[in-house]
């Protein structure tokens, strides 16, 4: 059989990975031929249960026959139009149903390809808004620990120093309000009205990752904080921005985070699952009342001239709307909260091995810590190559262990998930 790692490392450069950790062979590579359901599959034949939803984008499982259908007959018919001047079906679908899916109000629909890029067009689209009324306001407020991806704005916008500190010459200036996840939540919410006082009339937007920080170790908060958050957003006159990307289209429990806060925010953005997991696609969802900021005749400058090459790719668009025909089952949340109250089961054995604290779960988001290692002992390295020796595709942020499981995932797989992780964190 071929040599796919040496052959890998010949020319490829892995992302978010010290690529030197390959080459000695501290980290595995792991070469995979195929998905099937839950399961990562390797050129022999091993099979390994994905309990992180390939970097949380699974949702269904892989090689869902029903999302590779449409992808096939979408790619066969229409792979790619240019989205400036041309529209098509899928596009048009998309927006009406996740517009009708999504909290009230955010009826405008901009397609970008990543994460990250959503995250680029809701700064903009909120600083831009603002200037459109006048007022110029370049700063952006997040939570300490958040993360909004890699992109230079959104890093911007993030507060994990491991991806940011190196890059912080480049970054454009924001500010950091505590984390609810961190400390109490009056003292969050104090904490926000302060900076929010001192950058008076600076500030366009407030970004937060609704009731889950998940790059910044699943670190959890309770949904109060967004309700306290979107009223002190309406006393600034600041817009809310809620980053969907990770904790959307089920995750939390609630088919988007927000609902179980009862608010909508001014922008949503969306990706990871919107695909169900099968190709990039991201949208930054705004109200009317952004959209209409910026309508007006083309001299005016008014206009949004943000764009990517594949904005609203066909197939992906339609990976999407297949995606949310699996969704639109109504069984799919009822049945997770199944699958989460099992998991919860799960951690409350893995709690009675000493060593770990800070049990924490949102629906099919679950965590804890295990506790006795510095960061140079990289423990969660350690885990996770005990958890594929054992069949487990597990990756540890730091010192914490987390689930994140595909939602086809059933009891037995939960089971053997809880009971082989607490069989690792025994002999650690
Ligand atoms: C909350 C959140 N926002 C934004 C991003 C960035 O998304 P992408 O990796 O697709 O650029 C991520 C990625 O993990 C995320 O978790």
């Amino acid at each position: 059989m071929k040599d796919f790692v040496a052959e890998d490392l010949a020319h490829i450069w892995h992302p978010c990975s010290q690529m030197k950790d390959y080459v000695d062979r501290n980290l595995p590579l792991l070469p995979i031929e195929r998905g099937e359901g839950a399961y990562l599959i390797d050129y022999d034949g091993n099979r390994y249960l994905d309990a992180i939803s390939s970097w949380w984008v699974n949702l269904f499982g892989h090689t869902h026959p029903h999302i590779v259908k449409a992808i096939c007959l979408q790619a066969a018919k229409l792979e790619q139009v240019i989205f400036a001047g041309f529209t098509h079906e899928q596009a048009i679908t998309l927006a009406n149903r996740i517009t009708a899916l999504a909290p009230r109000g955010l009826n405008r629909v901009f397609f970008a390809d990543n994460g990250s890029s959503a995250i680029e067009v809701a700064i903009k689209m909120a600083f831009h808004a603002k200037l459109n009324e006048g007022k110029t306001r370049p700063m952006i407020v997040s939570l300490t620990n958040s993360y909004h991806g890699e992109t230079l704005g959104a890093l911007a916008a993030g507060d994990v120093d491991l991806y940011k500190r190196i890059y912080a010459p480049l970054l454009f200036r924001t500010a950091q309000a505590k984390s609810p996840a961190l400390c109490n939540e009056a003292e969050a919410i104090a904490d926000m009205r302060r900076v929010l006082e001192i950058n008076r009339d600076q500030v366009c937007a407030v970004i937060v990752e609704p009731l889950v920080q998940c790059a910044g170790d699943m670190a959890m908060f309770d949904p109060s904080y967004l309700k306290a958050l979107r009223a002190l957003c309406d006393e600034f006159g600041v817009f809310l921005i809620a980053d969907e990307i990770a904790v959307g289209f089920g995750r939390t429990g609630t088919l988007f985070a927000c609902e179980q806060a009862g608010i909508s925010p001014d922008l949503m953005t969306l990706s990871k699952g919107l695909t169900g997991g099968f190709l990039p696609l991201s949208l930054t969802l705004a109200t009317n009342a952004i959209y209409d900021a910026f309508y007006d005749d083309y001299a005016k400058g008014k206009s949004f001239l943000h764009s990517h090459s594949y904005t609203a790719n066909p197939i992906g668009c339609a990976a999407a709307n297949a995606s949310l025909d699996l969704l639109a089952d109504g069984s799919v949340l009822a049945t997770n909260r199944i699958k989460a109250q099992r998991i919860a089961d799960g951690l409350k054995l893995i709690a009675q091995i000493g060593g770990t604290a800070n049990f924490r779960q949102r629906g099919m988001i679950a965590a804890f810590d295990v506790t006795g290692f510095s960061a140079n002992d990289r423990v969660g390295v350690r885990i996770a190559k005990e958890a594929l020796k054992r069949g487990i595709v597990l990756r540890p942020l730091g010192n914490t262990v987390y689930f994140m499981p595909p939602y086809i995932v059933t009891i037995d797989e939960i089971d053997r998930l809880c009971d082989t992780t607490a069989e690792i964190v025994k002999g650690l």
